[in-house]
């Protein structure tokens, strides 16, 4: 893309309503924009770090077996007095009347609408166990909407459900979730940390948070850094694979040997066993949230399947949520300095930005000319009129993880500069060994 003709409008005064920094630099970078409170439109550079975003959950949940589906924004109100939580949901729930009088509703969730759609369809246990997810925007009438897209109202959430004969088979699924999900936020560029939360009557210790550190976390977290040593993504031995039920205990058993936890189940005594030089603190931000609840909508919603023994019998469910559009704001949070965005590699909106520091002059326009059609759609060119430091300022508040620079001197000599965004490191280098280096064959 060419900066001179792109709609990425950045700001360089601080906008006043932004408390945070990724709020705010999603705002300065022109990622987003607020349409009313708490509910945002995505403009070209935020939008391609949250389809990036997306891309890597829905590979992750493609590859643990889960199958993608799409399920409707609105839902009708009937599916959820059935399961009773049409009014137990309160006014975070946007109700809708159609022009039939109908009470629907913007979802806030789709345990009732997966639930309603497997009834439909699924009668033996030979069918089981299935895992659906969608990648769908919601809607929660929050009271406090705030820091940008980390709480909103209209958000996008992958949500996965998974339904099985029973709780062995349960818990298998919420293993491979589990799993899934630390690939993904590896493969983020995060270190998430899985830590128990409340799970309610029937949830046993099978849900967990996922949390990642960030100075403006809503809560204090505690955590073993032996989480952070571990490579999620390895399959050969000592790794771990979906497809192998002892794998995945054991995978279950290290996530669940290691201290972590929020300051509602901190425990001191156990925290102080832990090695001094290991313990972690701050502040956490929740990026993804999984549990068990067993019969609970299966049972509501009169769900059965067929057992082996002829029987009929209620599914065990799960469900499974990471927050995707919360996930640009947490990981700015976590790589950011003081003059911008630093992207990790994976889901950078541009992987590179090309500077010509003097537009006009034969050999730098020629140069970045030849530099911007072999990247492509993976560049954005600073072609503007504009001073060098406007465009190193801007570049840096981008975060692109690579910037190419051509001056004209660099460019008489066949030379341009290699910076890279996370280390500040600059190299001076030939177009092509810079092509190299960032990983485009030249
Ligand atoms: N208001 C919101 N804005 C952005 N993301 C959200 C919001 N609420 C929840 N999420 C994301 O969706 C994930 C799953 O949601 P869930 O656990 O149901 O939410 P909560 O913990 O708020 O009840 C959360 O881990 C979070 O990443
Ligand atoms: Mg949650």
């Amino acid at each position: 893309m060419r900066l001179s003709r792109s709609f990425i409008p950045t700001m360089k005064e601080t906008p006043a309503e932004a408390q945070i920094a990724s709020h705010r630099l999603m705002l300065r970078a022109g990622l987003v924009r607020q349409t009313s409170a708490g509910i945002y439109a995505w403009l070209p550079l935020g939008f391609r770090v949250l389809k990036n975003i997306e891309r890597i959950v829905r590979e992750e949940q493609d590859a643990s077996g889960a199958q993608e589906v799409l399920m409707p924004t609105i839902q009708p109100a009937e599916l959820w007095r059935e399961s009773g939580r049409y009014d137990d949901y309160g006014k975070e729930m946007l109700r809708i009347t159609d022009r039939h009088d109908r009470d629907m509703l913007y979802g806030p969730t789709n345990e009732e609408v997966i639930t309603d759609l497997f009834r439909q369809s699924v009668r033996s246990y030979r069918e089981l166990p299935q895992i659906l997810y969608h990648i769908q925007w919601k809607f929660r009438d929050e009271v406090r909407p705030r820091f940008g897209v980390m709480r909103g109202r209209e958000f996008l959430m992958k949500d996965a459900y998974s339904f099985d004969l029973d709780y062995a088979g349960a818990v298998v699924s919420y293993r491979k979730m589990m799993l899934a999900y630390m690939r993904t936020f590896q493969r983020l560029g995060l270190k998430a940390i899985p830590m128990e939360a409340e799970s309610g009557p029937i949830g046993g210790d099978l849900s967990h948070e996922f949390i990642i550190l960030a100075p403006t976390g809503e809560s204090q977290v505690y955590y073993d850094a032996a989480f952070e040593e571990i490579d999620y993504l390895s399959r050969g031995a000592g790794g771990f694979s979906h497809d192998s039920a002892a794998d995945l205990h054991r995978f279950f058993g290290e996530m669940t040997s290691h201290y972590a936890a929020t300051d509602e189940k901190h425990d001191p005594a156990k925290w102080a066993q832990v090695d001094q030089t290991r313990r972690r603190e701050g502040r956490g931000i929740e990026v993804g949230h999984i549990f068990y609840f067993g019969t609970r909508y299966t049972k509501a919603m009169n769900t059965t399947v067929a057992a082996p023994d002829g029987t009929h019998v209620h599914p065990e469910m799960g469900s499974y949520g990471i927050g995707v559009s919360r996930l640009v704001g947490a990981v700015i949070e976590a790589s950011h300095d003081d003059a911008g965005i630093i992207w990790p590699d994976g889901i950078a909106p541009f992987k590179a930005a090309i500077l010509n520091l003097r537009r006009g002059d034969a050999g730098c326009d020629a140069m970045c000319e030849a530099l911007y059609a072999k990247l492509g759609r993976d560049a954005l060119y600073d072609d503007r009129e504009e001073r060098a430091g406007a465009k190193f300022a801007d570049a840096d508040l981008m975060g692109h993880p690579w910037q190419i620079i051509v001056g004209p001197r660099g460019a008489a000599a066949g030379m341009a500069e290699l910076k890279r965004r996370a280390t500040g490191e600059r190299v001076e280098l030939t177009p092509n060994e810079a092509l190299g280096r960032i990983g485009c064959s030249a």
